[in-house]
């Protein structure tokens, strides 16, 4: 058995001792977006710091701590604070919790975050549903020795974010009356933001939006088969042309004011799964 293999059972061993099993759905967080949360009945909070081999986030404003509970109908596993290869952490490290839920058994994993827009259409607030990305992380989360017991050595990634459920979301939002917009999201190191020269590089390999985090998940989550969508808000504009200094600050209020739609599609869109499946 892999080392990792050794983590990841002791890891599941702990958390199904939690009574955590079977998620229908595992939801990671992003910077400023938990209001998902509003809409969980919450069974049971564990700081990452209780969870063995879990990695401890160290971003101040990043909570840090599983949630357990339903959303509906529907059990939901929530990553309240995830972790970012600027923080020092490797991208195995990154991905081991996507392992986690899927070897709990969830059927589905989606994924938010903050990001700049690139593309000219793109309005501070805007919701982007990511329909394929770009990993400008100097790494790859399934470097290093394969256990085959994880998936394949070499994971096809032609539709990396799941159509069936992508569909889910457009319509839960049409339905809803929520603009979603659609690109694609380039995953950089950070921690410090793009040059005016960075952007328009970004821009011309073909990236919409820019962030520093989601890839290194979603590369895992293909590895391990578990169907995953993701959703930026986009909270700076990022016109090489035009470009404005931008805090942290500010990117945080201006994800915390999307997330009331953000959470509202992500709830809604649960829901409407339950009608599709039942
Ligand atoms: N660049 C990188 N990451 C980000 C940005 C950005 O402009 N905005 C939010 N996250």
């Amino acid at each position: 058995m892999s080392n990792l293999s050794a983590r990841l059972n002791e890891t599941l061993r702990f958390l199904q001792e939690q009574g955590i099993e079977k998620p229908d759905a595992a939801i990671i967080l992003g910077s400023g977006l938990d209001q998902t949360l509003q809409y969980l009945a919450i069974e049971k909070l564990i700081p990452y710091a209780e969870i063995p081999h879990f990695p401890i986030s160290t971003v101040s404003f990043h909570k840090g701590q599983l949630l357990w509970g339903q959303i509906g109908t529907r059990k939901v596993l929530v990553m309240q604070g995830r972790f970012h290869y600027y923080e020092g952490y490797s991208l195995q490290e990154i991905g081991f919790p996507v392992r986690v839920m899927q070897r709990l058994g969830a059927r589905w994993l989606i994924i938010s975050n903050a990001a700049g827009g690139i593309r000219s259409d793109l309005r501070k607030g805007d919701l982007v549903l990511i329909e394929d990305h770009i990993n400008l992380l100097p790494d790859n989360p399934l470097r290093g020795p394969h256990d085959s017991s994880f998936g394949e050595r070499f994971p096809d990634m032609s539709r990396p974010y799941h159509p069936t459920f992508q569909q889910l979301m457009r319509e839960t939002a049409a339905r809803l009356g929520i603009a979603l917009k659609t690109g694609v999201y380039a995953a950089v190191m950070g921690p410090s933001l793009e040059t005016r020269a960075e952007y328009r590089y970004l821009r011309t390999i073909g990236a919409d939006m820019v962030g520093m985090s989601t890839v290194p998940e979603v590369i895992v989550a293909n590895q391990v088969k578990l169907p995953c969508t993701a959703i930026s808000v986009i909270t700076d504009e990022c016109d090489p042309d035009h470009l404005q200094p931008v805090s942290v600050e500010e990117i945080l209020a201006v994800a915390h004011a999307a997330d009331r739609h953000l959470s509202r599609l992500i709830a809604s869109s649960l829901h409407q799964w339950v009608e599709l499946t039942s």
